[in-house]
């Protein structure tokens, strides 16, 4: 594909993983447009596209008239959504109505506006709840554990309808937990490791949360070359992949690997699973990911080590920026 002068949509381009998204399809010659409604608590920063040839448009896609900015596309990648789990618990209208009702008004001004587009949808593993058996294909039965894992599987049913009926080009990625830099790493909204980033870089202990759960953590690179291998690849349109990552590892094993890589500042302290936290948790997760593999020749390049040593680099002096 021909990513030279492509015209470009990525919803939720300011977050952690659009934003590394547009940096790199920018760094290629596309025509970018990163739509973001910087939510609270999400994890849009607006030093996330700092450096890169990008349209930053703010708004929100439970309002905003989307036509304009599907007009012309020929991709859509698509990663706004509300992606807090306690947040989805708390208030599950506010949940679907991003994650669910606002994909559909997404869906219908891209009928109009960029029929022929390929979308790529961001999905989540979290909606196979508790995995019946490890690895996770994407034959696993679905089982969401919370809100926003319900909200999270009907936005990808509805754009699998989509291919179903119109016969777009869709392909949903239903990813592991990420990592690396742009990650929101104030507090521990976003995923675990941004908190454990944070503490790191501050000298202060972070605290794992059980420990024995199993991880197979994607580097956000590989997650941006999933995305583009995605877009690129028909064998993939009209398919759900699991994008995996590092070979699985404890929470324990993660704390140890971030203490020994921290040059010296790291501690951690581990304490039982909060009970609130606990009702929802998924226990241990590693997927296959080898359909995916199969359609694109894609894998996850970069360890564990390699990945967790870059992110902390990357951190160090923007720490500012980032708190
Ligand atoms: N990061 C992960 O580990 C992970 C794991 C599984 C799935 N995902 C999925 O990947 C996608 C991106 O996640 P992320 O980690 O980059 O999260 P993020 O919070 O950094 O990015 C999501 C972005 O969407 C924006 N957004 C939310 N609601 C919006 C709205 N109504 N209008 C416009 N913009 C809105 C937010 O402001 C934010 O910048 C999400 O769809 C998420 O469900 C991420």
């Amino acid at each position: 594909m021909e990513w030279k002068g492509c015209k470009v949509l990525v919803t939720g381009g300011a977050g952690f993983l659009g934003a590394n998204l547009c940096h790199e399809l920018a760094a290629r010659g596309a025509r970018v447009t990163a739509l973001d409604g910087f939510l609270y608590g999400g994890g849009a920063n607006p030093a996330n596209l700092e450096g890169a040839r990008v349209e930053l448009v703010r708004g929100d896609i439970r309002e905003i008239d989307l036509r304009p900015l599907c007009e012309g596309a020929a991709v859509i990648f698509n990663l706004a959504a509300q992606t807090s789990h306690m947040g989805g618990q708390l208030d599950p209208l506010a949940d679907i109505a991003v994650n669910a009702v606002a994909q559909v008004r997404l869906i219908q001004a891209a009928r109009e506006a960029a029929p022929d587009a390929v979308v790529v949808h961001a999905s989540t593993r979290q909606f196979y709840g508790r995995a019946q058996r490890l690895p996770v294909d994407e034959n696993h039965p679905v089982a969401p554990p919370d809100a926003n894992g319900v909200s999270k599987f009907a936005g990808e049913q509805y754009w699998m309808i989509e291919h179903r009926v119109q016969g777009r080009p869709v392909v949903s990625l239903r990813l592991t937990n990420c990592y690396g830099p742009r990650l929101r790493i104030r507090d521990a909204r976003q995923t675990f490791l941004g908190i454990w980033i944070r503490c790191v870089l501050e000298g202060r202990p972070f605290e794992v949360w059980g420990g024995a759960q199993l991880r197979d953590l994607t580097y956000v690179d590989d997650v941006t070359a999933a995305f583009i291998a995605a877009a690129e690849h028909p064998a993939c349109h009209g398919r759900i992949f699991n994008i995996g990552g590092a070979p699985p590892a404890s929470l324990q094993d993660i704390a140890e690997l971030m203490v020994r890589l921290s040059g010296g500042g790291g501690r951690y302290v581990t304490r039982e699973f909060p009970a609130d936290r606990a009702r929802i948790d998924i226990g241990s997760y590693h997927a296959d990911d080898s359909a995916f593999r199969a359609a694109t020749g894609w894998r996850p390049e970069v360890g564990l080590e390699e990945g967790i040593a870059r992110s902390l680099d990357w951190f160090r002096p923007r720490l500012a920026a980032y708190l």
